[in-house]
Parts: structure tokens; C-alpha cells; sequence
């Protein structure tokens, strides 16, 4: 059995790198009771060098960057471009989160912004998920035309490096209650698998991992991770609470 991961998105928190460091301190120390769980920390790009100082020797966590640029040259205002995030030790990252998505990443720039990323040997969480829910069930289209738009042809020797992290934008930023029932999220993961099976060939599938995300709290993760059928979550607002974090992660280690 490969190890569980848990990747903890900070999005724009916390407010100062001070406080960044004290975060992180405190995770690292509780790492020796990780088990056979592995994290992936996503601080926002100023306070990376600060993060990856405190885990350069952990061999629970590794850095994470929340987004990425993949074009050409250098003259790109404003831009955080893949060198950079290699020579900060970023070792996964985030691309096609929802939030990313309603800014302006189409399912294009996300497919290019993952092969970019997948060729640098970045390992890519791809995140997915539909807006909304109804009852003729038109999100599974919605999910499926992200995973075909960006895996589709993808090479074999990348898919090693690929998570696909399902995260309902009607789940995010909510409260716990309204986070996915198990079974609604044992359906999705049931339903990835098969289309990534469609599309890579049925070899493939066990090689990716499945993740969920979507209000995560200590109190609904270990029910979400065990009966909902995946191998990790992505965590936001509850990843910077230390206590609470380093407790969901010790709920679902084995
Ligand atoms: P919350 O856990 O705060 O709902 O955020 C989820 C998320 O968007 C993680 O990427």
C-alpha cells in the first residue's frame, strides 16, 4: 500500500512569514507521529523560502506551490515560473484549483500549465470539480470534460506524477456539515477511476492518486477518508490550525 498524502493549501493565509514559520514549526514537530502519511505544504509564493527552511530536513512533508507559469523566457510580469519553484525545493503542485479556474484558467492553459509542470518532473495535483449540483446529475459531464481535457494523450511515463484532487466548488470554504457525504464521494472516486481507465488504459488507474477537498476538518475527515474511497485530502482553512490539522492527520494514518 503507497502512503497516504495530505496536501494543505494556505491560499493567501497566513497574514505575516512570522507566523507562516510558527505554523509550520509546530506541524514539522508533530511529524514523527505521521505514520504512513505524507504532506505536502502550499504557502503562498513570498513565504516558500521560509517554509522549505524549516522542513529541508523532514522526511514526512515536502513544499508545494499553489499554481504555476510554464511559458517560455523570463519577461512575464508578475508572473512565478517553473525554475523558480524548482530552485525554492517546491516538489508538487496545485494546478486547476477552482479558484485558479474562475480567474482565467480555462481547461486549456490547465492542460498546458500540467504538461509543463509533469515534464519538469514536478508531481501535479489536478484539481477538479463541478460548480454546482442538480438532479439530472450534469456534474459527472462536468468532471469528465475536465479529465479529458487535460489527460487526455498524456503521455504514460508522466501519470506516475499525477493526483487528481476532486474538490465540489459547492463544498469549498463551507462548513464542515456541508462538506461531501461519503458515499456521494465513493460514487465520484468510482467514477474517475473508470474514466481514467477509459482514457490511459486500465494499468494506469492504480498509479493515480485520488484525492478529496472541500471543508475538511478534523471532525469529517476520517469518515471522508475511509468510507469515500480515496487516498488522501487536500486541505484549506483547517491546515492552518495547527492542533486541529496534526489531529485529522493522525485520524487517518494507519
Ligand atoms: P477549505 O478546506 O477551506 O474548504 O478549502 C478547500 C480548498 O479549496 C483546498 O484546496
Amino acid at each position: 500500500m503507497s502512503n497516504k498524502l495530505i496536501i494543505a493549501n494556505w491560499k493567501m493565509n497566513p497574514a505575516s512569514v512570522e507566523v507562516a514559520k510558527e505554523i509550520i514549526t509546530e506541524i514539522n514537530k508533530e511529524s514523527k507521529h505521521f505514520g504512513d502519511v505524507n504532506l505536502v505544504v502550499c504557502p503562498p509564493f513570498v513565504y516558500l523560502n521560509e517554509v522549505a527552511s524549516v522542513i529541508s530536513n523532514s522526511k514526512k512533508i515536502v513544499l508545494g506551490a499553489q499554481d504555476v507559469f510554464v511559458g517560455e523566457g523570463v519577461s512575464h510580469t508578475g508572473e512565478v515560473g517553473i525554475k523558480l519553484l524548482k530552485k525554492a525545493g517546491v516538489e508538487y503542485v496545485l494546478i486547476g484549483h477552482s479558484e485558479r479556474r474562475e480567474l482565467l484558467d480555462t481547461d486549456q492553459i490547465v492542460k498546458e500549465k500540467m504538461i509543463g509542470a509533469l515534464k519538469e518532473g514536478f508531481k501535479v495535483i489536478l484539481c477538479v470539480g463541478e460548480k454546482e449540483r442538480n438532479e439530472h446529475g450534469d456534474h459527472y459531464h462536468e468532471i469528465k470534460k475536465q479529465i479529458e481535457d487535460a489527460i487526455t494523450k498524456l503521455p504514460k511515463k508522466y501519470i506516475k506524477n499525477l493526483i487528481i484532487a476532486y474538490e465540489p466548488v459547492w463544498a469549498v470554504g463551507r462548513t464542515e456539515s456541508e462538506a461531501i457525504k461519503p458515499d456521494q464521494l465513493h460514487e465520484i472516486s468510482i467514477f474517475i477511476k473508470r474514466l481514467v481507465s477509459d482514457i490511459c488504459g486500465p494499468k494506469e488507474v492504480d498509479k493515480i492518486k485520488i484525492l478529496y477537498g472541500g471543508s475538511v476538518t478534523k471532525n469529517n475527515a476520517k469518515e471522508i477518508f475511509e468510507k469515500g474511497n480515496v487516498d488522501g485530502l487536500l486541505v484549506g482553512r483547517e491546515s492552518l490550525k495547527v492542533k486541529n490539522f496534526t489531529e485529522l492527520i493522525k485520524q487517518i494514518k494507519g
